[in-house]
């Protein structure tokens, strides 16, 4: 029991608690992010993948217009009537809340449902487990009420509830990247026009996910303070968001701008630069100028924006001597958590027993390494699906 997967657990303890199997089944990724870090709320490029670790719900549809959801990891039960004004409180079920707010404001039609809940995307590490959660939310409710699914309208609903009811006002990759991930690819996603691009992940590599067994702290509003430095420079050029400045502008206006908020556009203008050349040299195979690229994205995100941390910069330059490793970067919002490595399929071995030994010599600390393979987003199976796979 403890060993198994979470779509096991929530199907067991789903026939457990109601005497039947479930009706449904939905999940839905967290995501690492390969290059294009604080470039999301600026309008600009991202390149992430979502990973083989999710949010699962079993579920069946009640006639009570109610939510009873069974949290395994949180090991709590809640019961949210449609009908009731909605009051905030604190965890997980604010997800819940929030969402259902912005469902009501966006006239979806609410069904109720019963589930029983788990995932296995570690809590705080920077892998977006909370739009895992939104997304296998969403599933759920657009499965029971039969919407059309629509992954960027998804999304963009996802991203508000979280902006609106948890105060995190996060851009749109995390929850983009949950709903439209493809299983082997990677997903080049343009922020503003929110087209997107699925591009393969060549088969002699693979993405390790270096967690440092740091978590970040103050993330919000250190994240929230970067956001308005960005705002202030673009508004400084009259412009929409930083998409706009190219790095010409920008260095031409060097002596005008406040030096810090010079440093911060100056990542964001040539972060967006790194993510076209990337997926560029991904299609080419070029995995060389990959790992250059990902290690040049490290570099202005601890030394321009500053939302590395120590433990960040170890795990990502002990990566990097390791073997087989193209190049490796933290990633998502920074302050600990979690970084990634590109590394060549035949030293997969190797660079995790080398990686593991250098990081623990050099800070004391056990790090925890995934090889994970990029997965599908969001996804909803009936009875006849999930039982017979
Ligand atoms: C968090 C946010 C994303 C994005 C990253 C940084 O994960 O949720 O929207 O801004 O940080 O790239």
């Amino acid at each position: 029991m403890v060993h198994s997967s979470p779509r096991e657990r929530v199907l067991k303890v789903f026939e457990e608690e109601y005497g039947n199997a479930p009706e449904y089944l939905v999940q839905a990724p967290g995501r690492v992010n390969l290059i294009g870090e604080h470039t999301d709320y600026n309008d600009g490029y991202v390149l992430p993948l979502a990973i083989d670790r999710a949010v699962w719900i079993a579920l069946s549809a009640i006639p009570e217009p109610e939510i009873r959801l069974h949290s395994l990891d949180f090991d709590q039960g809640i019961r949210v009537p449609f009908d009731r004004a909605l009051t905030r409180g604190e965890g997980w079920p604010e997800y819940l809340k929030g969402l259902i707010n912005i469902y009501k404001k966006s006239k979806l039609e609410l069904f109720g449902w019963k589930g029983v809940m788990a995932g296995n995307v570690p809590i705080g590490a920077g892998l977006s487990s909370s739009a895992a959660l939104e997304l296998a939310l969403t599933r759920a409710f657009g499965t029971v009420g039969h919407w059309n699914w629509n992954p960027s309208q998804m999304a963009s609903i996802c991203q508000l509830a979280e902006n609106e009811w948890v105060g995190m006002n996060c851009g749109i990759m995390d929850q983009m990247i949950s709903a439209s991930g493809r299983a082997g690819h990677v997903l080049l996603l343009d922020c503003r026009s929110l087209k997107t691009i699925h591009v393969p992940l060549p088969e002699t590599v693979r993405v390790v996910i270096l967690d440092t067994d740091t978590r970040r702290g103050l993330v919000d509003s250190a994240y929230n303070e970067r956001r308005s430095q960005c705002e202030s420079v673009a508004s400084y050029f009259g412009v929409k968001a930083l998409r706009d400045v190219s790095i010409e502008e920008l260095e031409g206006s060097k002596a005008k701008l406040d030096p810090l908020e010079f440093r911060r556009a100056r990542h964001v203008i040539r972060e967006n630069g790194r993510v076209l050349d990337c997926a560029a040299a991904l299609r080419l195979g070029n995995l060389d100028r990959v790992g250059k690229l990902m290690i040049a994205s490290h570099i202005s995100l601890r030394d321009d924006f500053e939302v590395s941390s120590e433990a960040l910069d170890l795990i990502a330059e002990c990566a990097r001597k390791a073997q087989g490793c193209y190049g490796a970067r933290m990633t998502g919002a920074g302050f600990g958590g979690c970084a990634m490595a590109l590394v060549n399929t035949k030293s997969i071995d190797a660079f995790v027993e080398q990686l593991l030994k250098d990081y623990t010599e050099a800070s004391d600390r056990k790090a925890h390494l995934y090889v994970c393979s990029p997965s599908d987003g969001a996804s909803a199976f009936s009875a006849e699906e999930f039982l017979l796979s």
